[in-house]
């Protein structure tokens, strides 16, 4: 059977409800994080990959939403882990926690209600296609900002942006879009982040371009510097270096490794997935499931 976390109880999934006047779902007053366990056949292992970092934002984003959080950090990875042990299943699986205002009452704020933390698992194959390069638009939707939602903290309102923005680029054939910031600078897709390749470096926008700042983007960063040796610059990006960029990635939970073929009709590189982004690839797969000894403590055992 498979269960969910709700209102401090493990209960059946289907059972988990929540009211049509609860405010996280009338205002988007909720914060949430996407994290995958991925299973390994060769240790018979679930593991969860950096759970630790992920409740590390959700206490973040809750600061900044004013959300009283029930639990700490390691208690909520561990109700995680409890989660999917319960669940028993032995494939990859994606979680959702939420921390949300679970006050029934009509009325826009975040001060004077109720927060609650809920938590339930699913499976999800590839978000976007890993083998191949994604088509890619630069979408012609604003990206929400610090001063309006920010994408610092993961709410769940500014996904109706997510929505309209990836829609879009579904719409008009693409895979995916790319969103600027306010100023016209590269920020990033959808529901991941993006680096680039120039001349040899692996580029990246900062944090402070409204990007939510994502786990994979650091994994990216942190592989690519201390195993593999390739430069990084986190640095802002003109629009136009998209078009003549080597190569092009997503990254993210969802997203994994996602290499881009084509923006805005122009081909990345040959069009094929270039040499960085396939090791950069290769080795993130290696990892999440727990193969590679110096990034195993990113791997929280479920068994
Ligand atoms: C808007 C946005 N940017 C970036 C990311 C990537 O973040 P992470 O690697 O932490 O999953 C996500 C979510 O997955 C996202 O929704």
């Amino acid at each position: 059977m498979a269960y969910a976390f709700l209102r401090g109880e493990f209960v059946p999934l289907e059972e988990a409800n929540i009211s049509i006047m609860t405010h996280g779902f009338l205002y988007g007053t909720a914060v949430f994080e996407g994290i995958r366990a991925y299973w390994s056949k060769d240790d018979n292992q679930l593991y969860i990959f950096r759970a630790k970092e992920h409740y590390e934002r959700m206490a973040n984003s809750c600061r900044i939403m004013r959300m009283a959080r029930k639990y700490s950090v390691d208690e909520m990875v561990e109700l995680t882990r409890k989660l999917l042990e319960m669940n028993g299943k032995k494939n990859d699986a994606y979680l959702r926690p939420v921390v949300y205002k679970s006050s029934q009452v009509v009325g826009v704020k975040l001060t004077g209600l109720e927060d609650d933390f809920l938590l339930f698992a699913t499976d999800m194959g590839n978000y976007l296609e890993v083998s191949k390069g994604l088509k890619v638009r630069v979408t012609s939707w604003k990206h929400v900002s610090d001063n309006s939602i920010p994408m610092r903290c993961k709410v769940n309102g500014a996904y109706a942006n997510a929505a309209l923005i990836k829609t879009e680029a579904l719409d008009d054939g693409y895979d995916e879009a790319i969103v600027l910031t306010d100023d016209g600078h590269v920020s990033e897709g959808s529901a991941e982040n993006i680096f680039l390749v120039r001349n040899g470096v692996l580029v990246t926008p900062p944090e402070t371009d409204d990007i939510l700042p994502g786990i994979t983007r650091d994994t990216v960063i942190t592989l690519a510097r201390e195993e593999l040796g390739i430069p990084v610059e986190i640095r802002r990006i003109d629009r136009t270096e998209l078009y003549i960029a080597e190569e092009a990635f997503f990254c993210g939970t969802g997203a994994q490794i996602a290499p881009i073929a084509e923006i805005d009709y122009r081909p990345i590189g040959d069009g094929s997935i270039g040499p960085i982004t396939q090791k950069i690839q290769e080795l993130y797969f290696q990892v999440v499931r727990g193969q590679v000894a110096a990034y195993k403590n990113w791997c929280t055992p479920v068994f």
